[in-house]
């Protein structure tokens, strides 16, 4: 009699907790169509890198951060200070002011530089986190080694791009809907490298021509639509070797 009573408890309680889960989760517009807003990705993509990287509290680096989009809510998800590496001053500058707003200036910093000549000392940051940047770098070998020497022996990195993975269904069916329109009306070429840049392919190779001596490459590529470890787009992470 008790296991089936220990069964059927486990059983209220699994779907307690997925009707709990379900319910986190924004509730699909009625009629969606191209101007319906939708959910803010960088949580989710947020909620990734801490399940994937488990980091140490430490020496954060955004790196290709842009105005914060990632930084902000990973400070506001851990309280653990980031600071921001992007050669694009005003948009970082953006950044700074919306943290100050958010009252998260004491935790948010900035400095000006490049992934492939980081102004950083060798084995001293605890993760970088990069999402959005990668495909624009002019030397993605050089700006990967420069991350495996910043980190310290254990740091964690996570560089890539995508949605995050609990990223409601149908928010990820229609941003991948809006982007492949955008990109049809873009020049053909331009759409080739897009995907290029964004595959398991490129980035595999990146991180071998970088020596990196481990590394996982999760997700299918910018258009791809289910990776239970991606969500909609790809990510390469690694962890540096101690001596
Ligand atoms: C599409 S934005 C991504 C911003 C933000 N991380 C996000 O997820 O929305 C790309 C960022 O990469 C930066 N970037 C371009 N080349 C870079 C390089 N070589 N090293 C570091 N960042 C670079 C750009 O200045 C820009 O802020």
């Amino acid at each position: 009699m008790k296991p089936i009573l220990t069964g059927a408890v486990a059983l209220v309680v699994v779907a307690a907790s997925w009707s709990c889960l379900r319910a986190q989760q924004p509730k699909p517009p009625k009629n969606i169509t191209a101007d319906t807003p939708l959910p803010d990705r960088y949580a989710y993509a947020v909620k990734d890198i801490l399940k994937y990287c488990q980091p140490k509290k430490g020496f954060w680096i955004d790196l290709g951060a842009g105005k914060g989009q990632v930084a902000i809510p990973l400070i506001e998800a851990t309280s653990n200070p980031v600071t921001m590496l992007d050669p694009d001053v005003e948009a970082m500058s953006k950044g700074l002011e919306i943290a100050r707003e958010k009252k998260l200036e004491h935790r948010l910093f900035a400095v000006v530089g490049v992934a492939e000549d980081m102004p950083l000392p060798d084995n001293s940051v605890d993760l970088v986190v990069c999402r959005g940047s990668i495909f624009f770098w002019d030397d993605q070998v050089k700006g990967l080694q420069e991350v495996y020497r910043v980190l310290r022996p254990g740091g964690k990195a996570m560089i890539g791009g995508g949605l995050g993975s609990g990223y409601p269904r149908w928010a990820a069916k229609e941003f991948l809907r809006r982007r492949l329109e955008r990109l049809d009306e873009d020049d053909p070429e331009k759409k080739k490298h897009f995907v290029k840049v964004r595959s398991p392919e490129t980035f595999r190779r990146w991180a071998e021509d970088a020596k990196l001596p481990n590394f996982e490459i999760s997700g299918k590529g910018g258009l791809s639509v289910e990776d239970p470890k991606a969500g909609l787009g790809i990510w390469l992470r690694f962890t540096k070797q101690h001596k």
